[in-house]
């Protein structure tokens, strides 16, 4: 199919699919072009087949330990290709969407690989598209090392399609792919182990936070081998052999599959980005602060320009890009409030300044926890693993970060996402009414905490304080926080009747 557009976005993962329709609503001519299934990584091979898989664990472990709940259940089993249909059937709901939404939207869907031509040219299986701009959006494809013996392991698009559970898993990479899948055969039953060559699982995740975690893993029979590092996967008559060097000492683990999870990398094969002028850097599309490339109305969006190589930052970067393109805006994407998000069991999301980073920058900042066995919600939820962590500006009160473990933390982090990215205080957190029993009281609560005004929680007092925490200061300049369409300042819940709240359990 020849023609001409106004925009070619090449892959249609969530980076280019957000970006088409974005540009189509805005009145721009444009095509998608995919060579394999829309929906991209993410939703063919990544966030949407493991969640689905995932909450399949999820729902064994409950069904196992709900006796306390009341459950009577006799034979609780895992029927492991029935988990898969429902993750396909998943897939293929959504894929079916992107498609429909293509349509409705008016977006041009070309089947194919694309490779750039230079001046708007893109050549797609023979045919040939012409743009006035053009998106790079291909993504990243799994990264492979050198290890020996790496043919006797499986990736994680081959996990994904195991055709019978592995009893003994050996995971080679703690990072999130790694963690994610230990997680989920750890719930299920397999013998997990798993082999980290920094001193830490999960790097870009504060320590307080991965240790719940790995205490989790280890109740349920899991291992971590953290400064290990995997130098050959061996296959013998009885399995493979997982052998790695610890601390200038050898050691060695036997395993029916091997998972290697050691990162990805930039995806632009066949691209032939020098045509159009593109310039590559470590195999990355290099893109300017508006996500413009070396070539001449090329742009580039996602995972294959590097960065944070995560689904919702690509479609983020791909609505900057089509303001900068179809709306002549200046747009330069901002990160700062960029969530992450690990769907371990408990679950792991944080997002801006880390208690870590902040001590490396030496910034003075204030620090509230507020643990989920003080939370109400989560008692009765019977998931009190793991807190709400805070990291506040000491002089301006305004919210850093927020590091959550625990039930549903990544839904959870969406609140102090929205509280960073537009500045918020502790104070505009936690003077939000919040209702109960929810999970997310305890991101106010652990903003209390960090005032040294929590009320579920005994609060902590530097030591060289004596004094009492300030009350609010109602009447201060920005938005007043009690003062809107009430009459007369309120003060924080003094004077109210006892009981309720007071007394109980958040
Ligand atoms: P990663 O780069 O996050 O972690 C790989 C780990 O493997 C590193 O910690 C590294 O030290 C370790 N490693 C490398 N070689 C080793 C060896 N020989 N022995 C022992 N350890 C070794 O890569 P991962 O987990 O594959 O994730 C890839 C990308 O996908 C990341 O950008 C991640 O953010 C993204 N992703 C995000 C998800 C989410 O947001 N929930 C889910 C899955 C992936």
């Amino acid at each position: 199919m020849a023609g001409s557009f106004d925009v070619v976005v090449i892959g249609g993962g969530p980076g280019g699919y957000v970006a088409a329709l974005r540009a189509a609503q805005l009145g721009a001519k444009t095509a998608v072009v995919e060579k394999d299934r829309v929906g991209g990584t993410c939703l063919v091979r990544g966030c949407i087949p493991t969640k689905a898989l995932l909450q399949s664990s999820e729902l064994y472990s409950l069904a196992k330990t709900g006796a306390p709940f009341g459950l009577v259940a006799d034979k609780i089993g895992f029927d492991w290709p029935a988990a898969q249909k429902r993750k396909s059937g998943v897939v293929d709901q959504l894929v079916k969407g992107v498609e429909g939404l293509f349509k409705a939207g008016g977006v041009t869907l070309v089947r194919g690989s694309a490779s750039l031509g230079g001046n708007g040219v893109v050549d797609v299986s023979g045919d040939r598209l012409q743009a006035k701009d053009i998106i790079i959006a291909t993504g990243s494809a799994i990264a492979r090392i050198p290890l020996k013996g790496a043919e006797h392991t499986i990736d994680s698009d081959q996990i994904l399609e195991l055709k019978e559970m592995p009893a003994r898993l050996a995971v080679i990479g703690g990072g999130v792919v790694g963690m994610e899948f230990a997680a989920m055969f750890a719930a299920l039953g397999s013998k997990v182990t798993v082999f980290e060559m920094l001193p830490q699982i999960l790097p870009m995740v504060d320590a307080d936070l991965v240790a719940v975690y790995s205490k989790h893993l280890a109740g349920i029979g899991g291992e971590i081998h953290t400064n290990a590092k995997v130098e050959e996967v061996v296959k013998g008559k009885g399995g493979l052999q997982v052998r790695f060097s610890s601390g200038g000492e050898g050691g060695s683990f036997d395993a029916d599959q091997v998972l290697l999870a050691v990162g990805r990398v930039p995806y632009t094969q066949g691209l032939e980005a020098e045509k159009a002028g593109v310039k590559l850097e470590r195999g990355r599309v290099v893109v300017d602060e508006h996500l413009h490339t070396s070539g001449d109305g090329v742009w580039a969006i996602g995972d294959v320009i590097g960065g944070i190589m995560l689904a919702h930052v690509a479609s983020y970067e791909g609505l900057c890009a089509i303001d900068n393109i179809v709306g002549h805006a200046n747009r330069t994407p901002d990160y700062h409030a960029a969530p992450n998000c690990v769907y371990t069991e408990p679950e792991i999301a944080h997002v801006g300044v880390g208690e870590k980073e902040a001590k490396e920058k030496g910034l003075d900042v204030k620090i509230g926890k507020f643990p989920f066995v003080a939370s109400g919600r989560a008692l009765t939820l019977g998931q009190s693993e793991g807190f709400v962590k805070v990291i506040s500006d000491a002089s301006s009160g305004k919210l850093l970060g927020a590091h959550i473990v625990g039930p549903r933390a990544t839904d959870l982090i969406a609140e102090a996402t929205l509280a960073i990215q537009n500045g918020l205080t502790l104070e505009q957190v936690d003077l939000t009414i919040h209702a109960h029993p929810t999970l997310p009281e305890s991101l106010m609560e652990a903003a209390l905490a960090a005032q040294g005004r929590a009320i579920h929680i005994p609060n902590r007092r530097p030591a060289s304080s004596t004094s009492p925490p300030a009350p609010h200061k109602v009447g201060r300049p920005g938005p007043p926080p009690y003062k809107v369409g009430r009459p007369g300042p309120r003060p924080h819940r003094v004077g109210r009747p006892a009981g309720r709240m007071g007394r109980c359990t958040l």
